[in-house]
C-alpha cells in the first residue's frame, strides 16, 4: 500500500512483514514541533459527529481511539495475510508468523527490553497480572509470605493477589494512599518492606488519580529485601517513555488498547531468568515441546505462555501502534500531555466548587483528572457532559480501595491523550459550568 493518509505515510515492506507501517507522520515537522491537530486527523472517529455534536473524547484511560494506520493494518492482515501461526508449512502461515514475531520485536524495542523473548502477548494487562500470579505466584509464594501492593492499585492488581494470598496463607499488605495529596505514603515503606515481602505490585501511573508513582525508589528498595517487582504500566506505557532496563523492574504489564492498538492485545514483559523458571499458566497447543499420555514438557518462553491460537491480528496491530507512537516520539507524547494538563489545571481553577483529586503539579501526574464538582453525582456529571458530546468516565474506575481512601463512592474522570487539544479542555470547562448551573452550585 502506498496511499497517503492524513498524518501518516504508509510504507510497503516486501519481506512478509506488515504492509502498513507508520514510518513517518506528516504531523511531525521535527521532534519538538508536532502538529497535534494533524495527529488528531489520523483518528477517523473524529471525522463524524456523535449525537449531533463533535466528539470530545476524554476517556482514553479506559481505552484509546485508534489511528487509521492501525485500523488499516487489521484490514490488510485479514485481507491478504490471514493464517494461523507457528503451525502452517505453507507461505501464508509463514508470512503471518513473521508478522506476529515482528510485532513482538517492535514491542520489545518500544519498552527497551533486552530481547523479544521477554515479551509475552496476552489479551490485556489484567491477563498478564493473572499469568504472573498463577505461574510465578504459585511457585514462589508460601504461607507467611507477604505480597505488598498499594491502595492506588486497579482491581486487576489486587484481586489476583487476594486469590493467591488466600490460597497460600500469605499476607496481602498495602502501601497506603495519602488522600490529601493523592500520593503514596512512602514513609510507611520502612515498616512495610520486611524480608517476608516476596512480591511488590505497584501501579506506575494511577488510572484513578493520574499520580505518577516513585517506582524507581520502590523497585530499588524492594530489591534490597529480595522482593520481585511487578509494575502495572497500563497508564504509563501509552503516555511516556518506559525503559524496563533503566527502571530495573522484574515484570511489566500493559494493555494495547490503551495505546492506539486493538482490544485483545496486551503484554507481559518479564526478566528472562524469571520467565525461564516459571511453570505454564494455561496448557494447550503451541506451548509444549512434547506431550505423552500422562505428562508434557514445555516450550521455552514466550511460547510457554501463549497456549492456543493467540490474537494474531491484534498483536500485529499493537506492533503498528508501537510504530505510530514511536514516530511521534514518546517524549513528545509526554510533553503534549504535560502541556495540556497545565492548561487544564489553569482552566479548572476558574470553576467554583471544583475539586481535583491527585497531585496538582504536572511533573507528578499524567493527563488523567478525577474530579468532584460540589456534590454533583459523577454519573449525572457524565450524562450532562455526554449531552454536550463529551465522553468521560464516572464511578470507582475499578479502584475501590482508592475510593475508600479518598472517602468517596466515585469520581468523575476526564483523561487526555495525543488527539486532545486545548479546545477539548475548553469544552469540558463549559460543560462543568453547565452542570454547576443545573445543580445550582
Ligand atoms: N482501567 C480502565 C479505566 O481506568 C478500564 O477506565
Amino acid at each position: 500500500m502506498t496511499a497517503t493518509m492524513s498524518g501518516i505515510r504508509e510504507a510497503t515492506d516486501p519481506s512478509c512483514t506488515p504492509t502498513v507501517t507508520a514510518t513517518a507522520t506528516a504531523a511531525i515537522a521535527h521532534d519538538s514541533a508536532i502538529d497535534w491537530r494533524a495527529v488528531k486527523a489520523d483518528f477517523p472517529i473524529f471525522d463524524h459527529e456523535v449525537g449531533g455534536k463533535p466528539l470530545t473524547y476524554l476517556d482514553s484511560t479506559a481505552t484509546s481511539q485508534k489511528p487509521r494506520v492501525v485500523i488499516d493494518t487489521l484490514h490488510e492482515f485479514y485481507s491478504h495475510h490471514n493464517a494461523n501461526i507457528h503451525r502452517g508449512l505453507y507461505a501464508l502461515s509463514e508470512a503471518a508468523t513473521a508478522m506476529y514475531e515482528q510485532a513482538r520485536a517492535k514491542v520489545a524495542r518500544f519498552i527497551h527490553a533486552r530481547s523479544s523473548r521477554e515479551v509475552i502477548f496476552t489479551r490485556n494487562a489484567t491477563e498478564a497480572i493473572n499469568l504472573v500470579a498463577y505461574s510465578w505466584g504459585r511457585a514462589n509464594i508460601g504461607p507467611g509470605d507477604t505480597i505488598l501492593i498499594t491502595e492506588m492499585e486497579h482491581h486487576a492488581d489486587i484481586v489476583p493477589w487476594q486469590i493467591l494470598a488466600q490460597e497460600k496463607g500469605a499476607t496481602l499488605a498495602y502501601i497506603p494512599l495519602d488522600p490529601a495529596t493523592g500520593t503514596l505514603q512512602m514513609d510507611k515503606l520502612d515498616d512495610l518492606l520486611t524480608d517476608k515481602v516476596k512480591l511488590v505490585g505497584v501501579v506506575h501511573v494511577s488510572n484513578a488519580l493520574g499520580t505518577i508513582n516513585p517506582v524507581e525508589e520502590i523497585i530499588r528498595r524492594a530489591h534490597e529485601v529480595g522482593a520481585v517487582v511487578l509494575l502495572d504500566g497500563a497508564q504509563s506505557v501509552p503516555h511516556m517513555p518506559v525503559d524496563v532496563q533503566a527502571l530495573g523492574c522484574d515484570f511489566l504489564v500493559f494493555s494495547g488498547h490503551k495505546m492506539c492498538a486493538p482490544t485483545g492485545s496486551g503484554v507481559l514483559w518479564g526478566r528472562r531468568e524469571l520467565l525461564n523458571a516459571m511453570p505454564p499458566f494455561l496448557g494447550g497447543g503451541d506451548m509444549i515441546r512434547r506431550v505423552t499420555m500422562q505428562s508434557s514438557t514445555y516450550a521455552e518462553p514466550p511460547a510457554r505462555f501463549e497456549a492456543g491460537t493467540p490474537a494474531i491480528a491484534e498483536a500485529i496491530g499493537l506492533g503498528a501502534a508501537c510504530d505510530y507512537l514511536s514516530a511521534i516520539g514518546m517524549a513528545n507524547v509526554r510533553a503534549h500531555e504535560v502541556a495540556i494538563s497545565q492548561y487544564a489545571l489553569e482552566r479548572f481553577a476558574e470553576v467554583p466548587g471544583l475539586h481535583i483529586f491527585g497531585p496538582l503539579d504536572v511533573r507528578q501526574r499524567g493527563a488523567t483528572f478525577s474530579f468532584a464538582l460540589a456534590d454533583v453525582p459523577p454519573h449525572d456529571m457524565a450524562s450532562i457532559l455526554d449531552s454536550e458530546g463529551i465522553a468521560i468516565r464516572a464511578g470507582h474506575h475499578c479502584c475501590h480501595p482508592t475510593m475508600f481512601a479518598l472517602d468517596v463512592a466515585g469520581t468523575s474522570r476526564a483523561s487526555f491523550y495525543i488527539y486532545n487539544l486545548n479546545e477539548d479542555v475548553d469544552r469540558l470547562v463549559a460543560g462543568l459550568h453547565k452542570a454547576a448551573q443545573i445543580f445550582g452550585v
